[in-house]
């Protein structure tokens, strides 16, 4: 038995709007049939404008620390590509909101993968003893950054926020996390992107136009990579734990697409029974995505104590991760 991080609570946390492609129909050129036969999305929820990531992610937080029972932690990791504000990290607000004290806390910026990146900086801390307890969230706005009249990803994003506490433990525990395999392929930057706003491009810089500060994503493109990079990510981390796709209970993937997770699935050999999918319910969620696949596999009673689940997500960069763990019992 080695030290490790135990995954102890999961919540999750979505704003009360809701927009369904009927709604979206009736402001741009689509159609509920067009975005549900190509994502598997029929629903996501929306923050409403004033509504901040920090908000949204301290209400998952806070479920979280009640399923844990736990009214501190150690350390504090959000992953998210929709920061309250470029400077500082949000996470330090999510804290103080949570009144959590003077705990170490920061962001972790990997789009869609951010969740795994930050689960393996947990699993770090808490394994080189810098940390017995660190809650890692997962939050989004996407509706700030996704420009309203783009069809193309208007319609796929949603806002939400998930979130876990991992404590200190030992393999061969429930809820013990790892082995992880993460990784990026920066030449494919510009796929998933946001072109104006940073050092690069300054966003009042002459001549950038108004659309550079919104997302982009060449779609077909991310979508063959997010099979092909999940898929190896998957199978990597398997090999490192010395198992088979066949001894997998649950696959939890990054939820972009519905045909991407059946695909991967495929790839896989898991059948897709044994995916857990909320897409059509939240759609993308980005960095929140992960967790709250968990949370909802948790709350509709999918996930059992000693389920071996298999993570794995894709996103801007770009980026990929993947981890495994057996499942806890954990408080409802
Ligand atoms: O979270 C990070 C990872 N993200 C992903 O993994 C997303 C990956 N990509 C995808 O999920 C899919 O590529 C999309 C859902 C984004 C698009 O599906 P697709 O089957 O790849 O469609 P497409 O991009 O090839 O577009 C097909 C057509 C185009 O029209 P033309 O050029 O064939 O005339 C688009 O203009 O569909 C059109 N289109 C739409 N039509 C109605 C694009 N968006 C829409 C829309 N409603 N919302």
């Amino acid at each position: 038995m080695t030290r490790c991080a135990v995954l102890t609570a999961v919540g999750g946390y979505l704003p009360p709007t809701v927009v369904t492609n009927e709604d979206l129909a009736g402001q741009l050129d689509t159609s509920d049939e067009w975005i549900r036969t190509r994502t598997g999305i029929s629903r996501r929820h929306r923050a409403a404008p004033g509504t901040a990531t920090s908000d949204l992610a301290a209400e998952a937080a806070s479920q979280a620390m009640r399923c844990a029972g736990m009214d501190s932690v150690d350390v504090v990791i959000l992953a998210t590509t929709t920061p309250d504000r470029p400077c500082p990290a949000t996470a330090p607000t999510i804290a103080a909101k949570l009144g959590l004290g003077p705990v170490a806390a920061c962001d972790v910026s990997a789009v869609c993968s951010g969740f795994l990146y930050g689960l393996a900086t947990a699993s770090g801390l808490i394994v080189a003893d810098l940390a017995e307890t660190v809650l890692v969230i997962g939050a989004e706005t996407y509706s700030s950054l996704v420009h309203p009249d783009d069809r193309s990803n208007a319609v796929l994003f949603g806002d939400g926020a998930g979130a876990v506490v991992l404590r200190s433990g030992e393999t061969g525990e429930l809820g013990a996390l790892g082995p992880f395999d993460l990784g990026s392929d920066g030449s494919g930057r510009d796929l998933i992107t946001v072109r104006a706003g940073g050092s690069e491009q300054w966003a009042e810089e002459p001549g950038s136009r108004m659309r550079d500060a919104y997302f982009s994503m060449s779609g077909r493109e991310v979508f063959r990579n997010a099979v092909q990079h999940m898929n190896r990510s998957a199978r990597r981390v398997l090999d490192k734990a010395d198992l088979d796709a066949d001894q997998v209970d649950w696959l939890v993937g990054h939820q972009a697409n519905a045909r991407i997770l059946r695909s991967l699935t495929d790839s896989l050999g898991i059948p897709e029974e044994r995916s857990i999918s909320n897409i059509d319910l939240v759609g993308n969620t980005a960095a929140a995505s992960i967790p709250l696949a968990l949370e909802h596999g948790h709350r509709e009673g999918l996930l059992k104590p000693g389920d071996l689940v298999l993570l794995t997500a894709f996103g801007g960069g770009l980026t990929w991760g993947s981890t495994l763990l057996t499942w806890p019992a954990l408080a409802r």
